[in-house]
């Protein structure tokens, strides 16, 4: 009997099919395995946001390159089922994701998304006003929960369909889909067109969301501009200070914070701070430090954590861009000196010790310093981490640097 061969999918389809149907495999694993690893949630959310791009690209080259009719043997009852599942998965392939992205965009646990630690995800900002709403969350977390089963539901119609019509039917679907599987199929039947609308219109669309924070930051200027001077630097300027006698080689210098995170230490420094320093070794008591510090320029090298301490509950760095600290009760120790670090970050001002070490050589004075402060009074990460499970309690700030007398 003469058996004629049905044309296949184009290879961009081909190559789109088992790559998404791959990773969505792998997603609803490690939906079920990340509790508790914020490694993995990460993964779990750049691998997401990733299968919704390349789903637009995969329904714009669908709209480019229509895919080959349906087997010609088929049932109309089997066209239909086959259909609607089909259509069932693309829905999934875009809710899902979009589910997800509702849930950490309300989530009172405010965790940015770096997607593969390299490129920060916003929030969906229409949703800010439901952030934190148990109602909303539960809804919408039980949807995200449920849909992994309904993939899966759909998932076994949709190999039972292509292996019954695989091995009952005289064409054959797999070998559409799978090229050179059990016979030939007939290359499509017209060439493929649209690769740069596919794929350029998704990583488009998908760059501009993700530049968006950046674009609506520098046009509303005020929104990030800091606050008046008077009142982020109302600890700094409440008394008169005494004249600086010291000038800082910022270069040589270095303001440092270091905790604890999921068991791992993680460090980083200011990379923009001020200080105007009146030091009187002779009459240490006298001496009064201010140090201005712009909490938007905490580095740490790991992009999740320099995105979180951006966050409203860390720095809040949109609101207060700048932290003071000013140093007095100067008094000589055992070992080098004793001060009184006062920190205003935010709204509150919290106040610890400092002891330092200064080795003065002819003008030139070399630093060593440390303070503790605690994240708690300092109200910062008290929404998603209260209780110091992920990131200790405990900051280690420690100063080191190079100052030379006027
Ligand atoms: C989560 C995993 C999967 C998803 C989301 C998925 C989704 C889809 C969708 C939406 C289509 C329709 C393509 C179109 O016409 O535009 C399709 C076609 C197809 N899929 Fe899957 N698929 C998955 C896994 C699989 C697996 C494991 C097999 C292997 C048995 C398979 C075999 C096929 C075949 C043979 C076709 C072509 C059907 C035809 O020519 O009518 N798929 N898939
Ligand atoms: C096709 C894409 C996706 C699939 C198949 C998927 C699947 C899953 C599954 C199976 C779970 C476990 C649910 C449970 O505990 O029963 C889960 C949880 C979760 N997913 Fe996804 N997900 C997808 C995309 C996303 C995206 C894009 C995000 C965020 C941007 C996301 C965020 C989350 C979060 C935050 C949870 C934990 C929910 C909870 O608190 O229980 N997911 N996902």
């Amino acid at each position: 009997m003469f058996k004629h061969s049905s044309s296949r999918y184009t290879a961009v389809a081909i190559a789109l099919h088992w790559a998404i149907a791959a990773l969505i495999i792998f997603m609803i694993w490690l939906g079920w395995n990340m509790d508790e690893n914020e490694t993995r949630y990460q993964l779990h959310k750049s691998i997401g946001i990733t299968i919704l791009l390349l789903t637009v690209a995969r329904v714009l080259w669908r709209m480019l390159n229509p895919p080959p009719a349906l087997l010609a043997e088929m049932k109309p009852l089997e066209k239909i089922a086959s259909h609607y599942v089909h259509l069932g998965l693309y829905a999934l392939m875009i809710l899902m994701p979009l589910f997800g992205w509702i849930l950490v965009s309300i989530s009172k646990f405010q965790v940015p998304t770096v997607l593969f630690g390299a490129v920060s995800w916003p929030n969906l900002p229409f949703l800010s006003g439901l952030r934190g709403n148990e109602l909303a969350h539960v809804i919408i977390e039980t949807l995200h929960s449920k849909g992994a089963w309904v993939i899966i539901a759909l998932l076994a119609l949709h190999v039972a369909g292509a292996l019954k019509h695989e091995f009952s039917s005289e064409e054959g679907v797999l070998k559409r889909m799978i090229p050179g599987l059990f016979g030939k199929t007939q290359p499509p039947a017209a060439p493929a067109r649209g690769f740069f609308i596919a794929f350029g219109g998704a990583a488009l669309l998908f760059a501009l969301i993700a530049a968006g924070p950046v674009l609506a930051q520098s046009s509303t200027p005020d929104k990030a501009a800091p606050p008046p001077l008077e009142q982020e630097t109302a600890v700094a300027t409440s008394e008169t200070a005494p004249e600086p006698n010291w000038t800082v080689d910022y270069s040589k210098s270095e303001i440092r914070f270091s905790g604890m995170h999921d068991g791992n230490t993680f460090s980083g420094t200011f990379k923009d701070w001020t200080a105007d320093v009146a030091f009187f070794p002779d009459a240490v008591e006298t001496s009064d430090v201010r140090v201005k510090i712009q909490t938007g320029t905490a580095t740490t090298g790991k992009k999740l954590y320099n995105d979180s301490l951006r966050a409203p509950e860390w720095f809040d760095v949109s609101h207060h861009p700048v932290a003071t600290v000013r140093l007095t009760d100067f008094a000589k120790a055992e070992t080098g000196y004793t001060a009184t670090a006062s920190m205003r970050l935010k709204n509150d001002t919290v106040t610890t010790p400092l002891t330092f070490t200064l080795d003065i050589k002819g003008d030139v004075a070399t630093l060593n310093g440390e303070a503790r402060f605690d994240r708690k009074a300092l109200k910062i990460g008290q929404i998603s981490d209260p209780n110091a499970e992920w990131v200790s309690d405990d900051v280690t700030v420690t100063v080191t640097g190079e100052a030379t007398r006027k």
